[in-house]
This record gives structure tokens, sequence and C-alpha cells, in this order.
């Protein structure tokens, strides 16, 4: 057995056979509104509140007020509090766009992972950290000493990719060679609303159910539901379309 991280979602930890693998860098992919923050939020508070374990949130798109914000709205009220005493240490977007020059950013938050006392890291989202770099070259050279250092110091991280037409030159490509795991994001429109799916399909060193769950967003943030065993991606009457 190896040892797992349980996500802060039951119904997915028993998909994972457990939870995240410790130590795991996992690419969270799906279209917007499909609950990839939110998913980066209640992993980092179930860390906190059921496993006393510290989490860092860096985010390229937000502040720390409007992560707070919904992180509340789906009911995890003590964020704010978590934040404050240090428990979740939070990059926002002020923060990492302070610096004149993005690599001395990237670089001092690397220094201030070493000999870090954080079990959980969120990376919201790699597809803007990417966006950083003009170079193809330069940029790959980063991610792979960006996850280097995540691993060196035993962290267990998300790392959220934004896929679908609002970022269609983003393809990143380095889900093989830099990623222990992948966990899809699916939402597909119905007449009143979505209906909102969850696919691991990879998770290395985990025997893992690659069907594809049900879930809902809500109360409480993500849930994610067992259909009599899940349905498969293909020739499943009821598949969701992409
Ligand atoms: N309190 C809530 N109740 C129900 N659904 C919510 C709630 N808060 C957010 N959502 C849903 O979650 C979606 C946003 O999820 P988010 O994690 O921000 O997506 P992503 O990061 O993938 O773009 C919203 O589009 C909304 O439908
Ligand atoms: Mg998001």
């Amino acid at each position: 057995m190896v040892d797992v991280t349980e996500t802060g979602i039951d119904g997915l930890d028993v998909i994972l056979n457990g939870g995240i693998v410790e130590n795991a860098t996992v690419l969270v992919s799906g279209n917007p509104g499909t609950g990839k923050s939110i998913f980066g939020i209640q992993y980092l508070y179930a860390g906190v509140e059921d496993h006393d374990e510290k989490g860092i949130y860096i985010s390229f798109e937000e502040n720390a007020e409007d992560i707070r914000q919904a992180a509340e709205s789906v009911g995890f009220e003590d964020w704010g509090e978590m934040v404050e005493n240090g428990d979740i240490k939070v990059y926002d977007k002020s923060t990492m766009l302070r610096e004149e020059d993005f690599n001395t950013a990237i670089d001092r938050l690397l220094q201030d992972f070493a000999g870090t006392t954080y079990d959980r890291l969120v990376l919201d989202s790699l597809t803007m950290f990417s966006l950083f770099f003009d170079d193809e070259k330069e940029n790959r050279t980063y991610l792979l000493k960006f996850s280097d250092i995540l691993k060196k110091n035993g962290l267990t991280s998300l790392l959220i990719n934004e896929q679908g037409a609002v970022f269609p030159e983003t393809e990143i490509g380095l889900e093989n060679f830099l990623t222990d795991g992948n966990i899809y994001f699916i939402q597909t429109p119905t007449d009143n609303g979505v209906n909102r799916y969850v696919w691991v399909a990879k998770m290395r060193k985990q025997d893992i159910n690659t069907d594809i769950f049900p879930m809902e967003i809500g109360q409480g943030g993500i849930t994610v539901y067992d259909r009599a065993g899940g349905f498969s991606m293909m020739g499943s009457e009821d598949q969701p379309g992409f």
C-alpha cells in the first residue's frame, strides 16, 4: 500500500482507491466553470480541517478576497481564518504580479517552499503560468524546475489546466511526463442547468476506477456520486458529450 492524501471528496477518494498518492503532481483539467478551482479550495480546506495538513494556493487570476468568497459560497466558512493563521498560504494575483520580472517571482516562491511545513499545493492555473513565457523551451524548463521542487519538498500538488474555447492556444501537452495523475472535470448542458462529471484518467501507483462518475457542486463543495459502478466513456448510451 502506498501512502495517500485524501482529497476531501469521499466519492472521489473511493474512485482513487483511497486518495492521491502522496507527493504526486496531478493535472486537473476542464473547461471554465467545471469546478476546478472549487476542487482546489476544497482539497486545501479538507487538508487543514481533517488532517492538520497545511496548504498553499497560488492563483494568477484572482485576488485573495475573491478566493475567500468562492470558498465561503460553498460553505467553507473558516477559509479566511485558515489563511489568517497561516494554515493556508495564498499567493494571489497581486502577490505574483508584484515582481517586475515573472522569473523573479517564481524564484522567490520556490525559495519560500524550501524546508516548508506545507503538505498540499494548488496551482491555479498552470495555463496562466505558461502564458508568462514567450518561449516554449523556457516554459518547459521552469515547469520542470517547479515540479521538481514540489516533489523535493514533499508537497502533494494539483496543477489546474484550463481547457476549451477560452484558451485554445494553450494545449499544455505535458500530461505524460510532468504529472503522476490526470483528473478531468466535465460539464454538459441540459434543459435546466448542467450535468457534471469527474473522470480519473490516470494515477500512477494506484489501482483507480477509470469510469466517469456524476458529481454536483453545492454547499459543502463537490460531491461525487457512485452510479452503479459508473459508466464508461466508450459505447454508453448516455455518455456525456465533449
Ligand atoms: N454555492 C454554489 N452552489 C452551486 N454551484 C456553485 C456554487 N458556487 C459555485 N458553483 C458552481 O461552480 C462553478 C464554478 O466552479 P469553478 O471551480 O470556479 O470552475 P473552474 O475553476 O473550473 O472555472 C460555477 O459555474 C457554478 O456553477
Ligand atoms: Mg477556476
